[in-house]
């Protein structure tokens, strides 16, 4: 057991409360409150997810630190404040952001990530990577949806938190985030045993799209049933669910989510100008490769069998380039 990494732990959860408690009952707090008020986070929400604000001074948790006799060396190590410069002190590392504190799946507080109010750079600061802290072993609020998750054999896995608040608003507890990063196979390691079955439900924006399609063979690498809720361009969970509704978000969002087959074909088909003959002719060629290798010769069929209506194209041309196509491919 580790000293140093035992204080961090100690010092993150104390740092944790401070700052939900300089949210919820300072003067200091106000406008990030405000702030959340705004963007729809409910009371609820707000303490579910321990949110809170660290103020716009240099020594907020320099001094609560000090006052507990904390080692500042430790705790620059895991994170919570920086040495200043010429190594004369330390300063706090988040200053005049909205805090989410960020989990272990033990519940553990690790790390923290702080948003700017309104416009700014960067919008989300997070605590570096260390012993203690790891972005791509992380996957935010799987403390609080594991129990969902097992219940229910599915996790819905998004980009950011305030994703994850909202869903959970809306009643979908079984919901993890990345946190921005791609997915990595340590991200859907952590999730077999818990659950048989994924919706990757991803921003409605190219860099959205973009990852939840690089998302796909590493989850069905693990053997998850993979699903994609497709969002309207331009609109993440979040924003869509603060527009549309959590209804509307679980009923056509999340029980409208895709196979990964049918992702693939409409994210290729993006890319194509489908009135032109040859536009068409590469969509086809595209689309085969992804149907070409499915194993079951029925799921093969009705791929083939929407893509012919959906383009004009005979079935039986289609089936037999498909075949051609898997005989090259063995
Ligand atoms: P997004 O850019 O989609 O942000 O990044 P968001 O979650 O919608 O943020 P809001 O709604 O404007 O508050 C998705 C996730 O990527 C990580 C965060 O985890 C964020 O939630 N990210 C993004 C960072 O870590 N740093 C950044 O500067 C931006
Ligand atoms: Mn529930
Ligand atoms: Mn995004
Ligand atoms: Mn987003
Ligand atoms: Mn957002």
């Amino acid at each position: 057991r580790n000293l140093e990494l035992e204080q961090q732990l100690q010092a993150n959860e104390w740092s944790s409360k401070l700052y939900h408690f300089l949210l919820m009952n300072t003067e200091h707090g106000k406008p990030a409150m405000e702030y959340l008020k705004n963007r729809g986070f409910t009371d609820k929400a707000i303490d579910t997810f321990q949110i809170g604000y660290a103020p716009a001074r240099w020594d907020t948790l320099v001094q609560f630190l000090e006052k507990r006799s904390f080692d500042l060396g430790t705790m620059e190590k895991g994170g919570l404040i920086s040495a200043k410069q010429d190594r004369s002190g330390y300063v706090d590392r988040f200053r005049d952001r909205i805090i989410f504190p960020l989990h272990n799946r033990n519940g553990k507080v690790i790390g923290f990530a702080g948003r700017v109010l309104g416009e700014g750079q960067p919008k989300y600061l997070n605590s570096p990577e260390s012993k203690l802290f790891s972005k791509s072993r992380t996957l935010y609020n799987l403390h609080q949806a594991k129990s969902e998750i097992r219940k229910t054999r599915q996790f819905v896995l998004f980009e950011g938190y305030g994703d994850v608040i909202s869903a959970w608003e809306a009643g979908v507890h079984n919901g993890v985030a990345t946190m921005g990063t791609a997915l990595t196979e340590s991200h859907a390691s952590m999730m077999r045993g818990l659950a048989d079955e994924v919706i990757v439900c991803y921003d409605g924006d190219n860099a959205g799209q973009a990852a939840a399609l690089k998302s796909i063979p590493i989850l069905e690498a693990i053997g998850f049933m993979t699903k994609i809720a497709l969002l309207p361009e331009g609109l993440d969970p979040d924003e869509f669910i603060r527009k549309y509704g959590g209804e509307r978000f679980r009923h056509r969002i999340l029980d409208g989510a895709v196979s990964s087959v049918k992702f693939k074909l409409i994210y290729l088909k993006k890319n194509h100008i489908l009135l032109e003959e040859d536009g068409k002719v590469a969509y086809i060629k595209e689309a085969l490769e992804v149907i070409a290798p499915l194993s079951s010769p029925t799921e093969r069929e009705i791929y083939l069998k929407e893509l012919s209506s959906d383009l004009q194209v005979s079935f039986d041309s289609l089936k037999q380039e498909c075949n051609e196509l898997r005989q090259a491919m063995q």
